[in-house]
């Protein structure tokens, strides 16, 4: 894996978005106009992971950069904030960056004020379960067939965002695209 930075999303990068989604969420994906609306929602925290492209000499390519994960989340500070979806491409998985992009979240709540964050998550999805548990997120109750094909979500809360002060201050903060 080449260098990835973590900048806010652009509309350029809604076709990249969109092919990542439908890769990471078969069974119920945003639809590209989803994913724009939140372009323009004030309250959203729309995030990228972006690897760095290269060309045949190692040189730094921007034409070959690469969106390799996402996060959209409203804060609606002071009061709480709501994760509305992360995703990590397959192939980059367990190299830390679904944990970063929460981070950026989470620094972004810490700057707000805002205490308290809350998501939904398959029952079944054992890996997000376990990432968003080590962040200090627990189980908060069930929503019965919350997904289109029945399965239940569970909702997680995480109280106190600032508990954590240590990994909100080591988030790395999303770069404006130059
Ligand atoms: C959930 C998801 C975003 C995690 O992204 P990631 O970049 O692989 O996560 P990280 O590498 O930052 O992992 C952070 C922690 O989560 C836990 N974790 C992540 N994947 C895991 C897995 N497959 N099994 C067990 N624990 C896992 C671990 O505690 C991990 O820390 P560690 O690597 O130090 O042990 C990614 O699996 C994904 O895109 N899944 C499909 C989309 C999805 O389900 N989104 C969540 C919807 S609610």
């Amino acid at each position: 894996m080449s260098e990835v930075s973590f900048r806010l999303a652009l509309p350029e990068d809604l076709d990249q978005i969109a092919a990542l989604e439908e890769r990471c969420f078969p069974e119920e994906p945003w639809s590209r106009g989803m994913f724009e609306e939140e372009l323009k929602n004030d309250l959203a925290l729309f995030v990228v992971a972006e690897e760095q492209g290269t060309d045949g000499n190692g040189e730094h390519c921007p034409a070959n950069d690469r969106i390799v994960g996402y996060i959209i989340a409203w804060v609606i500070a002071p009061a709480e904030s709501q994760v509305g979806s992360i995703a990590v491409l397959p192939e980059y998985r367990r190299h830390g960056l679904g944990r970063q992009l929460m981070e950026i979240l989470l620094a972004a709540c810490r700057e707000t004020g805002t205490r308290d964050t809350y998501l939904e998550v398959r029952v079944s999805n054992e890996p997000a379960i376990a990432m968003y548990k080590s962040l200090g997120f627990e189980n908060d109750g069930i929503r019965k067939r919350y997904y289109q094909d029945g399965e239940d979500a569970y909702t997680m809360a995480r109280h106190e965002a600032f508990a954590d002060k240590e990994s909100a201050d080591s988030a790395p903060a999303p770069e404006e695209k130059k």
